[in-house]
C-alpha cells in the first residue's frame, strides 16, 4: 500500500493534506520521494526556524538521546534548568514552566491567571486571535470557526477589537484578571498590533493589576527581528508563552512568568510529564545558541527588507493584491479573492508558502533563509499571480 493509502485508511481525517510525500529536508529545501526539490518558505507552520535538520541541532540531538532523554520533574536534570536560565537572561527577571505545545501553554497562563486574584476570572482576548485547539485555548481564541462545534466551551473570557484600545477599556470590569494578546495575529491573517495601542495597554494593565500575557507562540524566537517580539515595543509582559521555534521542530514550550506571579504557583497546582525534558531543553538551549553564533537576527533583518521590498513590488504589479503586511520574516499578501488556488498552484510549481483568514499568502520562511531563495519564491508568485489576473481578465471578457 502506497504511503497516500495508508493515510486514507489509518489516519483520522482531521486534516487536509496536499502535494507528494516528503522524506528529506535541508535549510530551505524539502525532498519528495522521487527525489524532487521543493523551496520551504513555510516550514514546519513556523516551528522550522533554522530549516530542516540544522547541522548543529542534529548534532546536539544526537549527542542528547544518548545521554538521557527523559526524566519526571520531581527529578532535577540540568538541562532543564540551564534552558530557564538562558530564557529568563534573555526576556525579563522570571521563572519558567515547560511544556510540549502551544496551546499547552496557553493553558498554563490561563490557569495561573486564575490564581492571580482569586475570585476574578475574567479573561480579555482579541477578536480574530488564535490560541490553540484544546479547550481552554479554543475559549480564549477570537475565531467563530474554530469553536463552532465544541461548545460549551470555558466561560470567563471578554472579546474585544483588535487595535482599539478604547474598545478593550471599556470592556475591563473589577473582575478582570488578564489580558491575552499576540502582537502578531498570525492564524487571524497576519495583522501587526499598533505600537501606541499595545503599550497603552500594557500600562493600563500595570496600574489596574490586570496580567498582560503575551502569546508568542508564533512571533517569539527572532522570528520579527528581534529574539521577542515584545521587545519591539517598550514593555515588559508579566506572562510570555513560547512554542513552535523554541525547539525549532522538537515539541516544546515555555510559560515565562515574572517573579511575583511565578512566587503564588505551588507545587502540586500544575504539571506535565513530557514537559521540559532533558532532551527538548537540551535542543532548544542550542536553539539560542546558534541564533546568537550565527547571527540570525541579522540575517532576519536584511532578508525581511528584501521580502517586503520584492512583495510590494507584486502589489504594485497586481491588482489582485490589496495589501502587504508583517514585521520581519512574518510577511502576508492580502488578496482580493480567496488564496487557498495561491497555495495549490504554488505547490505544483514546487514551492511551499500558506494561505491563512480565505484572503492571505502567509511567508514565514526560516530565519536563516538565503536572498537567493527567498527571490526564486518571488519569481514563482510572480508567475501564479500573472496567470490568476490573466484568468480574472478573461472571465470578466467571457461575462461583459
Ligand atoms: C499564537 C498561537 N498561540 C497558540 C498556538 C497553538 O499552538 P499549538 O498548535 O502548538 O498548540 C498557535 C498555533 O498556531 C499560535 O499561532
Amino acid at each position: 500500500m502506497d504511503i497516500k493509502s495508508l493515510y486514507k485508511k489509518y489516519s483520522l481525517n482531521i486534516y487536509n493534506r496536499y502535494g507528494p510525500v516528503f522524506v528529506k529536508g535541508s535549510g530551505s529545501w524539502l525532498e519528495d520521494s522521487k527525489g524532487r526539490r521543493y523551496l520551504d518558505l513555510f516550514p514546519g507552520w513556523g516551528v522550522s526556524i533554522l530549516g530542516h535538520c540544522h547541522r548543529r541541532l542534529v548534532k546536539v540531538i544526537n549527542e542528547q538521546a544518548s545521554k538521557l532523554i527523559h526524566l519526571p520533574n520531581n527529578l532535577f536534570s540540568c538541562q532543564q534548568a540551564l534552558l530557564a536560565k538562558k530564557i529568563s537572561q534573555l526576556s525579563f527577571s522570571s521563572k519558567v514552566f515547560f511544556a510540549n505545545s502551544g496551546a499547552e501553554a496557553v493553558e498554563a497562563a490561563i490557569k495561573f491567571s486564575r490564581l492571580w486574584r482569586p475570585g476574578c476570572n475574567q479573561i480579555i482576548v482579541m477578536k480574530n486571535s488564535f490560541h490553540g485547539r484544546t479547550m481552554g485555548a479554543l475559549s480564549a481564541t477570537g475565531q467563530k470557526k474554530y469553536k463552532k462545534y465544541f461548545r460549551p466551551l470555558i466561560s470567563g473570557f471578554k472579546q474585544v477589537k483588535f487595535n482599539d484600545f478604547d474598545h478593550f477599556k471599556n470592556k475591563i470590569t473589577s473582575k478582570t484578571s488578564a489580558v491575552i494578546l499576540e502582537l502578531i495575529q498570525g492564524e487571524g491573517g497576519v495583522n501587526v498590533a499598533n505600537k501606541d495601542y499595545v503599550e497603552r495597554i500594557a500600562k493600563f494593565c500595570q496600574a489596574n493589576k490586570i496580567l498582560l500575557i503575551i502569546d508568542e507562540v508564533q512571533t517569539g524566537m527572532g522570528r520579527t527581528g528581534k529574539m521577542f517580539c515584545y521587545q519591539h515595543y517598550s514593555l515588559k509582559p508579566d506572562i510570555l508563552i513560547l512554542s513552535k521555534g523554541l525547539g525549532a521542530g522538537v515539541p516544546i514550550s515555555a510559560i515565562v512568568v515574572k517573579k511575583r506571579i511565578a512566587d503564588i504557583i505551588k507545587p502540586g497546582m500544575h504539571a506535565s510529564t513530557f514537559g521540559g525534558s532533558p532532551f527538548v531543553t537540551r535542543v532548544a538551549r542550542e536553539v539560542f545558541d546558534i541564533i546568537k553564533e550565527e547571527n540570525i537576527l541579522n540575517n532576519v533583518e536584511k532578508q525581511q527588507k528584501f521580502l517586503k521590498k520584492s512583495l510590494l513590488k507584486l502589489k504594485e504589479r497586481f491588482s489582485i493584491i490589496k495589501k502587504v503586511r508583517g514585521m520581519g520574516l512574518m510577511q502576508a499578501i492580502e488578496c482580493n479573492r480567496p488564496t487557498a488556488p495561491v497555495f495549490k498552484a504554488a505547490l505544483k510549481k514546487k514551492l511551499i508558502i500558506n494561505s491563512t483568514h480565505e484572503n492571505v499568502v502567509r511567508i514565514m520562511p526560516a530565519l536563516n533563509v538565503k536572498k537567493t531563495e527567498l527571490n526564486q519564491g518571488i519569481v514563482i508568485l510572480t508567475d501564479i499571480f500573472k496567470s490568476l489576473e490573466k484568468r480574472q481578465k478573461n472571465n470578466y471578457k467571457q461575462y461583459g
